[in-house]
């Protein structure tokens, strides 16, 4: 027996076998470990992932996206410990300003994958009530040139109770990572839109960090006349009545979603709508997509109707944050999104007056590492602020030469 193993540990087979094991496992280390270095790295991203990505028809690769992030294929970033990037807004800890807007996670697939990623916080939705399926396909373009996007998806949802389901498996609120955040939309074919709302807020003020009212998607007929002064004074006192009324203690913060493409009334009519007492809204969102088309737009693909984002969107969205911000006294706290693809742009948004920013068009051009490189970005400038505001107290600086 002895002799037996001895024989089958020398024998030329045996030695094989061990030798194969070994190059499999050390060739499996090495190019696990070159991939884990590689996902780190923007150049892996920019010369590989992206072009891939882009050579799939838009909505497919949105598709991919979620699915990599739900099955955790994404960078880990994590999420940097400053005291010049956290924040408490709307009663909330952000560790950083950077968020994920709405649109991306539609679902409710993929947060603690995009937690992962190094968003401070994200925004699922639009969820509608009941499910459907959005517009007809194609639905949304590429506007290469211009590092835009068009969508028309027209709010594709899986509906309350499958994104609920979802949500409720995640820690619950105060005990994850990173804040979540809801953004409840309508369904096309309802009837009573403040219903709709209502039966959001009660649904998923459970398990949101904070709610967001969109009224301001332009691919849902009417969405955006709940803008107007009368119609939203009804429905922002039943969401903040419907949000009061949850049971338990916790009762999460209610935001509005509203449009850049607002006339000066309509901007002034909801700032006095949302700051009355009793309809006290406790944040607002700038921006949603646009539906202007600026001449200057180069890609062929810029006469698709829909909602506009990304570079373009930039300016008008930092706009509307500052007049947001004027009209509102700084006394409601502002999420500022729309052509974020920078520390510079979102520092743009902060000057503007948000106290947070969101990112998505961004993400599709400059993929997963752009949360990291914006939030170090910041950080920079948060940082050279915060030393010229000191050298200012102390008279180092001439007051008129600085911003600060
Ligand atoms: C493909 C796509 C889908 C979107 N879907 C939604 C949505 O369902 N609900 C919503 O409030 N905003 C939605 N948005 C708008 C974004 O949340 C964001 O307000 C807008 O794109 C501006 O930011 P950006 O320039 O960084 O993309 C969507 C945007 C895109 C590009």
């Amino acid at each position: 027996m002895v002799v037996g193993v001895s024989r089958l540990f020398t024998s030329k087979v045996f030695r094989k076998k061990i030798h194969d094991i070994l190059k499999v496992g050390i060739g499996g280390t090495l190019a696990f470990g070159g991939i884990s270095i590689y996902f780190k790295n923007e150049k892996f991203y920019d010369s590989l992932v992206m072009p891939m990505l882009h050579k799939l028809e838009p909505e497919t690769a949105h598709n991919v996206a979620v699915m990599a992030a739900k099955y955790n294929l994404v960078p880990e970033v994590n999420l940097k410990e400053s005291e010049l990037l956290e924040s408490r807004v709307l009663n909330l800890l952000f560790k950083t300003p950077i968020g994920l807007a709405a649109g991306f996670d539609k679902n409710g697939e993929a947060v603690e994958g995009l937690f992962k990623m190094g968003f401070s916080f994200v925004e699922v939705g639009s969820v509608t009530p009941l499910p459907q399926p959005g517009n007809p396909k194609p639905r949304v373009f590429r506007l290469k040139e211009d590092l835009a996007i068009i969508n028309r998806y027209g709010f594709n949802s899986d509906g309350h109770e499958a994104v609920y389901e979802r949500l409720s498996q995640l820690p619950p609120p105060g005990h994850r990572k990173a804040v979540l955040g809801v953004n409840l939309g309508k369904n096309k074919n309802s009837v009573d839109h403040v219903q709709d709302f209502i039966l959001g807020v009660k649904k998923f003020g459970p398990v949101a960090d904070y709610l967001v009212i969109n009224i301001s998607s332009p691919n849902t007929p009417g969405l955006r006349n709940l803008q107007h002064r009368e119609e939203l004074g009804k429905l922002v006192s039943a969401v903040v009545t419907a949000r009061d009324s949850l049971s338990g203690t916790h009762k999460p913060p209610l935001l509005l979603k509203i449009a850049p493409d607002l006339s000066d009334d309509d901007k002034k009519d909801i700032a006095s709508v949302i700051l009355k007492n009793e309809n006290r809204i406790d944040g607002l969102i700038v921006s949603n997509t646009t539906v202007t088309r600026p001449l200057w737009l180069e890609s062929a693909e810029r006469q698709e109707v829909g909602g506009l984002s990304g570079q373009p969107l930039k300016s008008l969205a930092t706009h509307t944050v500052t007049d947001m911000y004027r009209l509102t006294r700084g006394l409601i706290p502002i999420i500022g999104v729309g052509g974020v693809a920078s520390g510079q742009d979102a520092y743009e948004k902060i000057c503007a007056g948000a106290s947070l920013v969101q990112v998505y068009t961004g993400l599709v051009y400059h993929g997963p590492l752009l949360v990291h490189r914006i939030t170090n970005e910041l950080e920079d400038l948060l940082r050279v602020g915060a030393v010229l505001v000191r050298l200012m107290h102390q008279g180092w600086c001439h007051t008129s030469t600085h911003k600060f």
